[in-house]
């Protein structure tokens, strides 16, 4: 039911700790199963030049995890933004569809670590958004169910 790529990055996670003084930290969590995914960003002049995760989730939650850090080197910010949980899954040679919704976990994060990286550097504008949740955004909007800020 599996993909090999799938099996192979749930046994072998590539990129699996933290980064010290990240540039940016995400973390999320899925609201369908309370797993949690916390992405860190190494960032130098615009590109992401290291990702690290650390997830408490599923095998497939693990295996995007991974692919979605291996994605994210060596593409800039904005190139990063794009990155969809389908394009995630499709690296992966897909998943099974009732675990489909484990992807959402790997461009949440990524986004929510860039929205950080944004916010640390003064790089975010104001927004519907921020009326919405009291937070400062531009492109990254939330759909989130708890507090970001606290995840340090
Ligand atoms: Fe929670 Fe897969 S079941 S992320």
């Amino acid at each position: 039911m599996y993909s090999e790529k799938v099996m192979d990055h749930f046994m072998n996670p590539r990129n699996v700790g933290e980064i010290e003084n990240a540039d940016g930290v995400g973390e999320v969590g899925n609201a369908k199963c309370g797993d949690i995914m916390k992405m860190y960003l190494k960032i130098e002049n615009d590109i992401i030049v290291d990702a690290k995760f650390k997830t408490f989730g599923c095998g497939a939650a693990v295996a995007t995890s991974s692919m979605s850090t291996e994605l994210v080197v060596g593409k800039t910010v904005e190139e990063a933004l794009k990155i969809t949980n389908k394009a995630v899954a499709e690296a992966l040679d897909g998943l099974p569809s009732a675990k489909m919704h484990c992807s959402n976990l790997a461009e949440e994060a990524i986004r929510a670590a860039i929205e950080d990286y944004k916010r640390k550097n003064g790089l975010l504008g104001e927004c519907d958004c921020a009326a919405a949740c009291g937070r400062r955004c531009d492109d990254v909007h939330h759909d989130h169910g708890y507090d970001e800020d606290d995840d340090e």
